[in-house]
């Protein structure tokens, strides 16, 4: 386990997702057709950072990988669904994810509705076949549903909606952020820590501090990158929050701020495992990873 790189844990996910998103040989037509949106939006590349958070915490405590597997596809297919659901029109309207059509575009509206909604059904199955204790799949499950809910992600694209054409201060957008995208890395995380039978005391709390740092600071770096990124690097529209009248870090705090406000976070990240003897590596890895990433 100590020679695996990040590349490997990303392929891991891959194959892994391909098997829990084989078409069922039962499927009737439409079915099918359900089953190739999923496939085309949870399957199409992605950085699978949130799985590859899932992983490198675990390695911490030398938790076998295929237990790392549930957790890890899990967070993915919340991940694709809340993608799917972001570009469609009534949301973000965007036409590019990942290099190609969204799924609304090479699916259909209703179709990319219910690919959205089948992959977050998926997730929740997958994580309730992680081979632990039932009280500790519970816990899981329970922190999934959470960091996906209303006080989660789902929350977090509500308020980012009502905030739409506004200038919210720091503290406002911070919390946005936290919500939107933070949730779900730091559930992430803490997936990764709870099958390694971590789950409360000094480095549960460092590590989910660590999280909180990486989520904003991932944020910051999508919102940086809407600007500074070509669209063939980017694989998504350049100047989208612009257009969608998104008020971004970069409109609250300019660029170069925002390069030091990333640079502050990704210390502080790396001092939340200062002094602990975990193979920290990989995780140290994603940090830079996080705010160094060009799409
Ligand atoms: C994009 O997430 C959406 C945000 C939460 C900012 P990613 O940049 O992780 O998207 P993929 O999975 O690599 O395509
Ligand atoms: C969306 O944030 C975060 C999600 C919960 C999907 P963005 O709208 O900034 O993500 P991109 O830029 O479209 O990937
Ligand atoms: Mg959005
Ligand atoms: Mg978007
Ligand atoms: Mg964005």
């Amino acid at each position: 386990m100590n020679s695996v790189s990040l590349i490997n844990l990303q392929q891991r996910c891959q194959q892994f997702l391909e098997i829990a998103l084989a078409i069922p040989e039962a499927a009737a037509p439409a079915q099918i057709r359900l089953a190739e949106a999923m496939r085309y939006a949870a399957l199409n590349g992605g950085k699978r950072m949130r799985a590859m958070l899932v992983y490198a915490t675990g390695i911490l405590f030398d938790t076998p990988l295929d237990l790392l597997d549930y957790p890890a596809a899990a967070v993915e297919l919340i991940h694709a669904y809340s993608l799917v659901h972001d570009d469609l029109p009534a949301m973000d309207d965007s036409p590019l994810r990942r290099g190609v059509p969204t799924c609304h575009l090479a699916f259909d509206e209703a179709l990319a509705i219910l690919a959205g909604d089948t992959m977050q059904s998926l997730a929740f199955e997958l994580l309730s076949k992680v081979p632990l204790a039932a009280a500790q799949v519970l816990a899981m499950l329970r922190l999934l549903a959470q960091a996906s809910g209303l006080s989660g992600m789902a929350g977090g694209q509500a308020i980012d909606l009502a905030h739409t054409d506004t200038s919210p201060d720091l503290a406002d957008l911070t919390r946005l952020h936290d919500l939107k995208t933070g949730q779900l890395i730091i559930a992430s995380v803490q997936l990764g820590a709870m099958c390694g039978g971590v789950t409360s005391g000094d480095i549960w709390l460092k590590l989910t501090e660590l999280s909180r740092l990486l989520g904003l600071a991932f944020q910051i770096r999508d919102d940086m990158l809407d600007v500074i990124s070509p669209c063939e690097t980017l694989g998504k529209p350049v100047g989208l929050d612009l257009t969608n009248g998104k008020y971004t870090f970069i409109d609250l705090l300019g660029m170069e701020d925002c390069q030091q406000m990333l640079d502050d976070l990704a210390k502080k990240a790396y001092l939340c495992l200062d002094g602990y003897p975990y193979k920290s590596q990989l995780l140290f890895e994603l940090i830079d990873f996080t705010v160094n990433r060009k799409y």
